[in-house]
């Protein structure tokens, strides 16, 4: 099988390169490297069947050939993180709609059969204050401009994109809605909170939590991710469904930050710090994050192997690694 991953040197797009090399299949992968790194695919860049291009998907020539040897797409490239968000909220407008428009172009006019993942948020269910979210819970977003909401809406219109070209095209298309994922290769420059967590306790320094720690967030494994998203992609029961996908284990981001210290045997302790001093402006916080998992379940057979201890002690361990280094 020929595998096309967008955004392939990212965070998750990286994993799925190398789950899928790993299962002897080819993977071309296009990533401009605005947040994804050649550190994350370097082992990857000698496997003959692997294809990288440093490109901007919004004008990248050689879509349409990729498109045209593809089975599978792993739409992945996207601007990610609350902090990328407020820096260029114009860039995430842009390239989280435009990118995802163009892609599902370039299957419609060349390869209509090609099965494309694209991988949606958990941001989408926006405001709605539930303790889990079901696929077909409200979507309640606020007014009033908070630019924190723009990447939510992005995914939003990509999901009413897939939705557009399935109907008018006949494109093949899962929605992921994907919850937090965590791992290896994870980079905590744009705010995410494990991987900051990870380096303060390991290094003995004080935890930054944001607001009062009381927000519960459920963790998945990347490993874990790259499996459903390879299952759902491979069950035709799944296409044209929006499908949740995470780990359902809740904690709070205090618990959180207290279990990661335990399991590092760190002497930090823990800082609290307001969103206006972590971001320059007030951030509207989600209080519960937690998937319900019934339909990924039901669809797949899909049930996570890495329970969150395991993935914080691997964490720690490669810290440790790259501290040493
Ligand atoms: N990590 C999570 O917890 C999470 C949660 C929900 C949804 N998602 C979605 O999963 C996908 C992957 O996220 P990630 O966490 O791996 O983030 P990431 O930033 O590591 O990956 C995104 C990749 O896209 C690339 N990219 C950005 N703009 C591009 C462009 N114009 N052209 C080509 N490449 C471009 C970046 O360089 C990066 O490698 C994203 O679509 C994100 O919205 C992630």
């Amino acid at each position: 099988m020929h595998v096309v991953v967008t955004g392939g040197a990212g965070f998750i797009g990286s994993h799925l390169a190398s789950y899928h090399l790993a299962r002897g299949d080819s993977v071309t992968v296009v990533d401009d490297l605005s947040t994804g790194t050649l550190k994350n695919i370097l082992p990857m860049l000698q496997n003959p069947a692997f294809q990288f291009h440093k490109a901007d998907i919004l004008v990248w020539e050689g879509l349409k050939h990729a498109v045209s040897r593809a089975d599978r797409v792993y739409h992945m490239a996207a601007i990610v993180g609350v902090k990328k968000v407020l820096e260029d909220p114009r860039a995430v407008m842009a390239i989280n709609i435009a990118g995802t428009e163009r892609i599902f172009r370039a299957v419609a006019d060349i390869r209509p059969d090609v099965q494309v993942t694209i991988a949606s948020s958990s941001e989408v269910y926006g405001f709605n204050t539930n303790s889990s979210f079901s696929e077909s819970d409200d979507i309640i977003l606020r007014s009033g401009g908070r630019l924190r909401w723009c990447y939510a809406v992005t995914k939003l219109a990509d999901e009413f994109l897939a939705y557009s070209f399935m109907y008018k095209s006949g494109i093949h298309v899962v929605i992921a809605r994907l919850f937090n994922t965590i791992g290896p290769r994870q980079t905590g420059k744009y705010g995410m909170v494990v991987p900051n967590f990870i380096h303060q306790a390991v290094n003995n320094l004080p935890m930054t939590v944001y607001g009062d720690g009381t927000q519960t967030r459920s963790f998945c494994d990347v490993r874990d991710t790259v499996v459903a998203l390879d299952l759902l992609a491979s069950t035709p029961s799944a296409n044209g469904e929006i499908v949740n996908v995470g780990n359902d284990a809740e904690l709070s981001i205090l618990g959180l930050a207290k279990l990661i210290a335990q399991r590092a045997g760190s002497t930090s302790c823990q800082k609290f710090m307001s969103y206006v001093e972590a971001y320059g402006m007030e951030i509207d916080e989600i209080s519960h994050r937690r998937p319900v998992l019934s339909k990924l379940h039901s669809l797949t057979g899909f049930k996570p192997k890495w329970d969150l201890r395991k993935t914080l002690d691997d964490l720690i361990a490669l810290e440790r690694g790259s501290e040493r280094q």
